[in-house]
């Protein structure tokens, strides 16, 4: 197989995108790619103060990477969970993170430890709450969402932007449509606009398959965790990957029609209704953070 642009041996060919390309010029298409999934579904500008949730994968920093490239002024947030796994999960990823910032001179990261700020880790703290019970994936989640949003409100950034990827989309969006759940099918797009309180969020990889990338990560050299939260080995959306693994596999761009239609089918107001109305919001009475009901909000309530 040969690079489309130069004729030299391709590092990867996208088959959904009838495109090879050489370790040269894999990396200026994807960066170019990405910038054009920004302007297309307007993410963000060259005035915009973007915090770019880190987590030391490949999917984040890459990100991070192709936005200060691209040119953005951009910081990078890092949540230390506190989850060891047997391995030093969060202590592994930290690391990933900070040698990342330390090979980029002039770059600003917030670190926010969890156990230090708050008095426990993420298993810790979901094991009391559910009192031993199950995996701490929803806690965390809560927390994760809480606490990005009160570091972009602090210090004053415009947006907040994911490492999420095509795959991690299309894998919500199956799960989003086998349960029907059209509230969440409403708020699933590549663009969560600002309201009061909360930072507009962004996906500048939601059109990005996974595979390109770690292809990107790999060229570039940017050293992350290979594995994942021990907690999400085994997972429904791991199980819901795979399956729409082995339809790319005998469709090539499936998971990209599957994804690009349903935006489209929601532009067009195939999801409305009630739903389609967000519900009003609330400071909370503690944090000052928006929530649905008034009085203490979800994240408070955890750490009565
Ligand atoms: P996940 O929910 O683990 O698939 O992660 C989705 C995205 O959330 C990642 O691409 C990051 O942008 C962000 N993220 C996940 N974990 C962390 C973390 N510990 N600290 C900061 N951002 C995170
Ligand atoms: Fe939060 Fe796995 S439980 S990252
Ligand atoms: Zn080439
Ligand atoms: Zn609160």
């Amino acid at each position: 197989m040969k690079c489309r642009r130069c004729n030299r041996p391709a590092a990867i060919n996208m088959r959904q995108h009838k495109l090879a390309l050489c370790e040269e010029h894999y990396p200026e298409w994807f960066v170019s790619y990405t910038e054009r999934a920004i302007r297309k579904y307007r993410m963000f500008g060259p005035e915009d103060r973007i915090l770019v949730a880190v987590s030391g994968g490949k999917d984040s920093l890459s990100l991070w990477d192709v936005l200060l490239r691209l040119g953005y002024s951009a910081d990078g947030m890092y949540i230390d969970l506190g989850i060891d796994g047997g391995f030093g999960y969060s202590r592994l990823s930290r690391e990933k993170v900070e040698a990342f910032v330390a090979a980029r001179p002039g770059v600003r990261l917030h670190v926010v430890d969890v156990a230090a700020l708050y008095g426990a880790t993420i298993p810790e703290v979901s094991a009391r709450k559910m009192r031993g019970r199950g995996k701490p994936c929803a806690v965390c989640g809560l927390i994760k969402r809480h606490e990005m949003n009160r570091i972009a409100q602090e210090y004053g950034y415009t947006v907040l932007a994911t490492g999420h990827n095509l795959d991690d989309e299309v894998a919500v969006l199956l799960s989003n449509l086998l349960h029907w759940q059209t509230g969440y099918l409403l708020r699933q797009a590549p663009v969560l606009v600002e309201r009061d309180g909360m930072t507009r969020k962004v996906k500048p990889f939601c059109r990005s398959y996974e595979r390109e990338v770690a292809a990107y990560a790999l060229i570039q050299g940017i050293d992350y965790i290979y594995e994942e939260c021990p907690y999400a080995v085994g997972n429904l959306t791991n199980f819901y990957k795979d399956m729409l693994a082995r339809i790319e596999t005998e469709s090539p761009g499936a998971k990209l029609q599957f994804y690009q239609g349903f935006l489209r089918a929601r532009e067009e107001g195939f999801f409305c209704g009630e739903a389609a109305e967000p519900p009003p919001m609330h400071p909370c009475s503690q944090c000052g953070q928006p929530t649905t009901v008034p009085g203490l909000c979800a994240f408070c309530r955890l750490w009565q």
